[in-house]
């Protein structure tokens, strides 16, 4: 693919790697919706997924590949050719599709987990990408723990995969070890001696154990990569994937510096950030560059004074370029349908009329009892009332009764699978009250990990937002519900983990890894 010399490929590994990390599984409409905000977006590849870890993967990537059409979409396979093939059997109506494959490269993954020699190793690569380019010439490789192997042998595996057939070779800092300068040196190094490099765009994939990954990122394009690997909200493995954000602000605060471009529409950062958010229930950090809560608000009064007096003593970027609106108009109990239709479309969700309808009618409850709608409440409620349409258990109806002189007691009533059950139970606590009572209801057995609650926006009268995170056999499930009464938005979460369980039993998740 020819581009401009300082044109940097954009690869979002949010629903790869990203999803591989405890507490952040996806279902198969969730990773959809989410690839389809990656579209949107503009990320040029959209890593969907590892087809031969399950077959709930397989049927992620493939739903994917056959509805994306603008970005490419990736499917991720060992060397082995029986990952190759089931790789492309979800690939193969993609409108473009990428076979990303990848072995180990470093002795330590070579001899501990591999037990093959460096030799068995560079032919299986070589096989893996000549089979690969059977199906497409859209192939990927990554010499896995390429930052602790022996660098002329990184550069003969390297050789020999892109005389292969190779189009992109990834070098990935898998455990987060190297250096910025040093991990630029090795990408110069690469481009000093392997013979062939030209012929393939060389990507960079840094994880960020010593938070130094999207330094590292920015370091290999100084060097001639120009792929970048990362994920939005820098989720990923331990400590996580470069951050796609900062990459991508980076790039542009600093092109004067750096004078490379990417087709990302900034204006979806901030959207796609909190789209992440609502569908894993994890959120970020307050402090987190570009999405955080407090990303652009000034608190100490010498930056307030400046910031009012002209906003570029303190701010870099304006909040606007990544998506962040500037102050709303409040939606409160007088707002209109019409009112509720512009600020669906200002938030960038294309909903149907009867979707429409069951907003506007959640909204209207909302604002009935709390003075002032905001754009993290109507979040919520597409979050909960138009994305969990195909639930297997819905709540109903919840009465608690607690105090310091009751047995706190519950009383739920569910629907499950379209018909109604309801039971009472009695607990430590409020929540331990009903979370008891639904799993009675439910019969269903988890170990409840974390219980988290937080308000969305300020204020006693706020939305309370719940998540929790439950482990189902060796996977983390994250659920979360969000409602003005704390109790029923933890009612909601539990119940959101346990459909997540469902979906994920359906798609029958052997997990590979
Ligand atoms: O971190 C890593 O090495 C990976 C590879 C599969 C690219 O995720
Ligand atoms: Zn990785």
């Amino acid at each position: 693919m020819k581009a401009g010399k300082n044109r940097v490929f954009i690869f979002d590994t949010t629903l790869r790697d990203g999803e591989q990390a405890p507490g952040f599984s996806m279902n198969e409409s969730e990773k959809l919706r989410f690839a389809r905000q990656l579209e949107k977006l503009g990320v040029d590849i959209i890593e969907a997924g590892f087809p031969i870890a399950s077959e709930g993967d397989f049927a992620s990537v493939r739903n994917i590949a056959n509805n994306i059409k603008n970005s490419q979409v990736a499917a991720l396979a060992r060397t082995e050719l029986s990952d190759i093939d089931r790789a492309w059997e979800a690939l193969k109506d993609a409108a473009k599709p990428r076979i990303h494959t990848f072995i180990s490269t470093s002795d330590i993954h070579i001899s501990h987990m591999l037990q093959k020699t460096r030799n068995q190793v560079l032919k299986e690569a070589r096989a893996a990408v000549a089979h690969s380019c059977g199906y497409t010439k859209n192939v990927e490789f990554s010499p896995q723990d390429a930052t602790r192997t022996d660098r002329e042998y990184l550069c003969d595996i390297v050789e020999a995969v892109i005389e292969a057939g190779a189009t992109t070779i990834n070098i990935p800092d898998t455990v987060g070890y190297a250096m910025p300068d040093e991990f630029g040196d090795m990408i110069a190094y690469l481009f000093d001696k392997v013979r062939n490099i030209e012929k393939a765009i060389v990507s960079v994939h840094c994880h960020n154990d010593l938070g130094v990954a999207v330094a590292n990122s920015l370091s290999g394009l100084k060097n001639g990569a120009r792929q970048i690997e990362c994920a939005v909200n820098g989720i990923g493995e331990r400590a996580g994937n470069a951050s796609l954000e900062e990459i991508v602000m980076a790039l542009e605060t600093r092109k004067d510096v750096l004078g490379f471009q990417t087709k990302i529409k900034t204006k979806e950062i901030y959207h796609s950030s909190r789209l992440l958010i609502d569908i894993t229930g994890i959120p970020v950090q307050p402090n987190k560059a570009i999405v955080g809560a407090n990303a652009f608000s000034h608190e100490a009064g010498i930056h307030q004074d400046g910031f009012i007096k002209e906003r570029m003593t303190y701010e870099i970027m304006t909040p606007q370029t990544v998506g962040v609106s500037e102050a709303n108009i409040v939606l409160g109990k007088h707002s209109g349908r019409h009112a509720i239709k512009e600020r669906l479309k200002k938030l960038g969700f294309k909903l149907n009329k009867e979707e429409i309808d069951k907003v506007f009618k959640r909204f209207k409850e909302i604002a009935d009892v709390k003075k002032e709608v905001f754009d993290e409440d109507i979040e919520a409620i597409i979050a909960e009332d138009i994305f969990r349409k195909n639930d297997r258990y819905r709540l109903l109806y919840l009465n608690v009764v607690s105090g310091n002189a009751t047995i706190p007691t519950a009383t739920v009533r569910m629907e499950i699978d379209s018909s109604e059950k309801q039971d009472a139970f009695f607990g430590v606590g409020p929540v331990d009250a009903t979370f008891a009572t639904i799993r009675k209801i439910t019969r269903t057995k988890h170990k409840l990990l974390k219980y988290q609650v937080h308000a969305v926006t300020e204020g006693t009268d706020a939305q309370a937002v719940v998540t929790v995170q439950v482990q189902y056999n060796k996977r983390i499930i994250a659920g979360r519900g969000a409602d003005p009464d704390v109790l029923v938005a933890s009612a909601k979460a539990y119940i959101n983990a346990l459909n997540r369980i469902e979906s994920l039993k359906e798609s029958n998740g052997k997990i590979l890894n």
